[in-house]
C-alpha cells in the first residue's frame, strides 16, 4: 500500500520534471546557432525588410532575388478585367458538374475549399473514378508517350500569381488552363464543343453571361474560361499571422515559429526557391522527386519541352496555405510536412546511377545544385514546420451555389 503510494508520488514528480523541461524548451529555443530571438523578433517585425538579416541564398539566385513578404495586389489581364458578376458566373461554372460528360464531376470536385482548394487525396480521382494521370492533350501535342505518373491535385489558392500553371507549367494562363481538365479523359472527359453547347442550353446562364460581359449574352468557350479564371483570381489568401508579424505586430508568432522563419531564410535555404510574396519563384527545379525508373516515374517539365536539362523539374509550389493542402509534392507521396522537411534536410538525394536500357542513362535526373544537406537539428526541423503554420490561414466557409441555372 505504502509502496504503491510512493510509486505514484515518484511518477507524479517525474511527469512534473518532464513538463517543466518541455516548457523551458519552448521558452528558450537556442538551436545550434545560439540565435538571439529577442533581436530577431525586433528586426523581423520592424515593418522594414531592409533591416532583416541577409538571406542565405546562392549567388545564382541573388540577382533579382525577391524577398518573402506580403502578397501584391492581383493583376487582372487587360483582355479579361474584373467585375463582380463575372466572378460570380465563374463560381457557378466552377461548381457546375454539368460541364462533365457524366454530369457528376465539377472543378470543385477536385478543388474543394474545405480541403485547401485541393482534394486531400494522394492523386486525383476523376471521370469514372479513374486515377488521374497526365493530360492526354500533352501526349497528343508533344508525343512523349513515356510511362506517365499520376499527380496530386494542386490547390487553386493564389493561382493568380503564377506565370504558368500545372506541375509542369504546360498552361500559360488561367484562361488557357481550364480547357485541359474539361477534355482530360481521366478528369471531366468532355469535348469542348459539347461542353459549350450544353452551357448554351441553359437560359439562366444566358442572363448571367449578359451581366458579366457588358450586356452581351453570347455564350462561348472563350467567355466560359474567362469567367472561371476571374473567379479563380479571387481565391487569394487573406492576411496570415506572418503578414501581420512583418507589418509590425511582434506578438502574433511564437519563438519556435520565429526561429523557423529565420531558418527558412538562412540555414535551411528554402528562400532559394520559395520566395516573394507567393513563397514561390515561378520557376522549375528538380527536387529529387521523379521516382525514376519506377512505375510512377514522372519527368515533369521535360515532358513539355523535350529538353534534357528539364528532366525532373517541377513548378515550385507556393507555400501559402500549405498546412491545409496535403498530401504533398506532385505525386502526393508525403503524408506529413515532417517527411518533406526531413527530405530537404538530407539534401534530396538523387537516384543512384546504374545502367538502364537504351537511352535511359542520359535521362538520369539530377537534383538541383541549390539543394544540399542542411544539418538541421530536430528542434530546427520542427521550427521550420512551425513557421509554415504562420503562412497558413484558418479555413473559411465559402457558400457553394445552391442551385444551377436551368
Ligand atoms: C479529377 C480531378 C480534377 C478536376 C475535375 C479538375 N482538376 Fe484542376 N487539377 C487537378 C490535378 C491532378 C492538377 C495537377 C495536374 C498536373 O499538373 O498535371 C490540377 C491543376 C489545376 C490548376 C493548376 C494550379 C497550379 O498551381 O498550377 C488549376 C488552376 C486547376 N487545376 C483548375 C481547374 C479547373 C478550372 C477545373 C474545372 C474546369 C479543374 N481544375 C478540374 C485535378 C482536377
Ligand atoms: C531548389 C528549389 C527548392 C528549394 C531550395 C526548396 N524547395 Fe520546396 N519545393 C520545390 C519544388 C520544385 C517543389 C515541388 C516538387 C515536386 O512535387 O516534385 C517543392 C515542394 C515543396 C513542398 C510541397 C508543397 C506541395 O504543395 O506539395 C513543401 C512543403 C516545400 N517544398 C517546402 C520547402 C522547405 C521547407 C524548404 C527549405 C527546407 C524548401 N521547400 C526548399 C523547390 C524547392
Amino acid at each position: 500500500m505504502v509502496m504503491g503510494r510512493m510509486k505514484l508520488l515518484l511518477a507524479g514528480a517525474f511527469v512534473g520534471i518532464i513538463g517543466c523541461a518541455s516548457m523551458l524548451g519552448k521558452r528558450d529555443i537556442k538551436g545550434e546557432g545560439d540565435y538571439d530571438l529577442k533581436k530577431l523578433r525586433e528586426l523581423y517585425s520592424s515593418g522594414d525588410a531592409s533591416k532583416w538579416p541577409s538571406p542565405g541564398i546562392d549567388p545564382s539566385v541573388a540577382a533579382g532575388y525577391n524577398e518573402i513578404g506580403l502578397l501584391p495586389p492581383v493583376l487582372f489581364p487587360a483582355d479579361n478585367p474584373f467585375n463582380a458578376s463575372k466572378a460570380e458566373l465563374g463560381k457557378y461554372l466552377f461548381y457546375d458538374p454539368r460541364l462533365s460528360t457524366s454530369g457528376q464531376i465539377a472543378c470543385a470536385s477536385c478543388h474543394d475549399p474545405q480541403l485547401g482548394w485541393g482534394d486531400g487525396k494522394r492523386v486525383a480521382f476523376g471521370h469514372d473514378r479513374k486515377l488521374g494521370a497526365r493530360n492526354a492533350m500533352t501526349i497528343w501535342a508533344f508525343g512523349h508517350d513515356r510511362k506517365l505518373g499520376a499527380r496530386n491535385a494542386m490547390t487553386i489558392w493564389n493561382t493568380a500569381f503564377y506565370t504558368s500553371l500545372f506541375w509542369d507549367g504546360r498552361a500559360l494562363s488561367l484562361e488557357d488552363q481550364a480547357r485541359f481538365p474539361v477534355q482530360d479523359h481521366l478528369e471531366m472527359n468532355e469535348s469542348l464543343d459539347a461542353m459549350e453547347k450544353r452551357v448554351q442550353r441553359y437560359n439562366g446562364y444566358r442572363a448571367m453571361f449578359a451581366k458579366a460581359f457588358e450586356g452581351d449574352s453570347t455564350i462561348n468557350l472563350d467567355r466560359i474560361f474567362k469567367a472561371i479564371a476571374t473567379f479563380e483570381r479571387t481565391i487569394v489568401s487573406p492576411k496570415s499571422r506572418f503578414d501581420l508579424f512583418i507589418s509590425g505586430k511582434p506578438d502574433v508568432i511564437n519563438d519556435q515559429e520565429l526561429l523557423g522563419l529565420h531558418l527558412f531564410r538562412t540555414k535551411a535555404g528554402c528562400v532559394n526557391c520559395h520566395n516573394g510574396g507567393l513563397f514561390a519563384d515561378n520557376k522549375f527545379h528538380n527536387d529529387g522527386q521523379t521516382l525514376f525508373a519506377s512505375a510512377n516515374e514522372d519527368l515533369g517539365l521535360y515532358n513539355v519541352t523535350g529538353k534534357r536539362e528539364d528532366v525532373g523539374k517541377f513548378k515550385t509550389p507556393s507555400l501559402r496555405e500549405v498546412v491545409n493542402t496535403g498530401p504533398w509534392m506532385h505525386h502526393g507521396n508525403f503524408p506529413t510536412l515532417k517527411d518533406v522537411v526531413l527530405l530537404y534536410n538530407l539534401g534530396n538525394p538523387a537516384p543512384i546511377q546504374k545502367s538502364y536500357k537504351g537511352d535511359r542513362d542520359s535521362l538520369l535526373p539530377k537534383t538541383s545544385p541549390l539543394l544540399k544537406k542542411l544539418n538541421l537539428s530536430d528542434e530546427e526541423v520542427n521550427a521550420v514546420i512551425a513557421f509554415l503554420s504562420t503562412i497558413t490561414t484558418t479555413p473559411r466557409r465559402l457558400n457553394p451555389p445552391q442551385k444551377f441555372p436551368d
